[in-house]
């Protein structure tokens, strides 16, 4: 079995480089396929949802090597548009690989994606908007076979700001006759991220990062190369563990904007917060207090993604924290295991809350999902004793190196794998 073992009661301090941000780089790998060429991908996190684009870009014909932390995709030798069960059902991001095939070949053949723990995942929205553009669309078997003889751009309204089936549409409209008019789009800045990609091959997309994407489809693209923004994500987890464990840590190459709802919950618990154009620096105490009800939304609202670890950096804060979860039902799987290192929280649907304890104490437990995981670690660093961490697999989904980046900034933690226990 694999685990973090991690002994708590150690501030946090230092410098650390934040990785590049699992949410863009997934996307960008399903855009590679539009340019037919190259695209030179640089400070790409090494992640087990990477390495299951990889083996679905393969898969299709394609190849992608990494040197360093830069990845080469050559997407030319694309030989088919099918993607099997199993490659689907490893991770949600899958289905972005729907309208990027469309665009470049009219017809995929895949099933629906996996990566459902955080309670129904439906597609819905992705299909209607498609099935908009002229892409036919049959189950059979549990697999949709999806067919455009032409994908036509026209106007599409979304009921929800679903980041995916922002994705997917607009990876479809770069391959549409025409332009697509996306309406009530998702704002997230890994929007941003993946139009820039495309851009810089050639592609005419505008207007990301507010609610309306206007993308005029069928420009010739050519290769290409992109450097992947910073995970927000990954930044929120380490700025709460700084804040819950105390200490002070510069987190370098993240854009503060995108941080902006996490930072200000973090400095409405008592810490210091100081940031400019590419840093983040935290000054914390360890001693928090509660804060006003953290309510989950779209971009720029509070992220779903970083509810758990800010859960983690509030469960020894002076007070009551309510949150409440307004994107996915069920995200509250990791509070009966904060349970277990002693937290007060008390979960009734959508709403979660958080009594602040005296203390914690070490245990073990394990990751129910990706960022609940994240979350057991946080609080790992605040509780007395030894604590382990196990159902790693989560946590790899999004973490390039969780224990190595937290022991840099001072924390004792190791990942102890089978291999080391023989
Ligand atoms: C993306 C992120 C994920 C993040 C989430 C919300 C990636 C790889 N993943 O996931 O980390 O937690 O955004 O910020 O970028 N919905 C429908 N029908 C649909 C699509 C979505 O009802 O067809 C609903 C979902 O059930 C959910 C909400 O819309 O309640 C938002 O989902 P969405 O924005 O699509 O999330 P993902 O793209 O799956």
């Amino acid at each position: 079995m694999n685990y973090l073992r991690i002994i708590g009661g150690r501030a946090l301090q230092g410098e650390l480089e934040i990785q590049g941000a699992k949410n863009s780089v997934l996307p960008i790998l399903a855009a590679t396929l539009l340019n037919r060429g190259q695209s030179v991908l640089h400070r790409c996190p090494r992640l087990q949802d990477v390495d299951a684009s990889i083996r679905i870009l393969r898969r299709l014909g394609c190849s992608a090597e990494w040197e360093g932390d830069t990845l080469c995709v050559h997407t030319g030798a694309m030989a088919c548009g099918e993607i099997p069960d199993a490659m689907m059902r490893e991770m949600r991001s899958s289905v972005i690989f729907l309208g990027a095939i469309l665009a470049r070949c009219g017809h995929a053949v895949l099933s629906y994606p996996g990566g459902c723990e955080l309670g129904p995942r439906p597609i819905d929205l992705h299909l209607a908007a498609l099935r908009a553009m002229g892409v036919e669309i049959e189950e059979k078997g549990g697999y949709l076979h999806c067919c455009a003889q032409k994908l036509r751009g026209c106007e599409i309204m979304l009921s929800i700001p679903s980041v995916g089936a922002t994705e997917n549409v607009i990876l479809a409209a770069c391959g549409a006759e025409g332009a697509t008019v996306l309406c009530n789009a998702a704002r997230e800045p890994e929007i941003v991220d993946l139009q820039n990609f495309l851009n810089a091959c050639g592609a005419d997309v505008r207007g990301a990062g507010s609610s309306t994407i206007v993308v005029q489809g069928g420009r010739p693209l050519h290769d290409c190369e992109h450097t992947i923004i910073a995970d927000r994500i990954v930044a929120a987890t380490y700025l709460s563990a700084a804040a819950a464990a105390g200490g002070d840590v510069l987190l370098r190459r993240v854009d503060y904007r995108h941080l902006s709802t996490v930072t200000a919950a973090l400095k409405e618990a008592g810490c210091t917060v100081r940031s400019h154009t590419d840093w983040v620096q935290l000054r914390s105490d360890g001693c928090l207090r509660a804060i006003r009800p953290v309510r989950t939304a779209p971009y720029p609202g509070f992220p779903t993604d970083a509810q758990a670890v800010l859960m983690a950096a509030l469960l020894k804060a002076k007070g009551t924290t309510v949150f409440i979860e307004n994107i996915f039902e069920n995200r509250y799987r990791h509070v009966d295991e904060l349970t277990r290192l002693g937290a007060g929280i008390r979960t009734e649907g959508r709403v979660a809350v958080v009594c602040g304890v005296g203390k914690l104490h070490g245990a073990r437990v394990q990751a129910t999902d990706l960022r609940g995981g994240a979350a057991l670690a946080v609080a790992a660093l605040t509780a007395e004793g030894e604590s382990r961490v196990s159902e790693l697999q989560h946590i790899d989904r999004g973490y390039a190196d969780l224990a190595g980046d937290l022991a840099c900034l001072g924390a004792d933690i190791v990942r102890v794998d089978e291999m080391e226990k023989n």
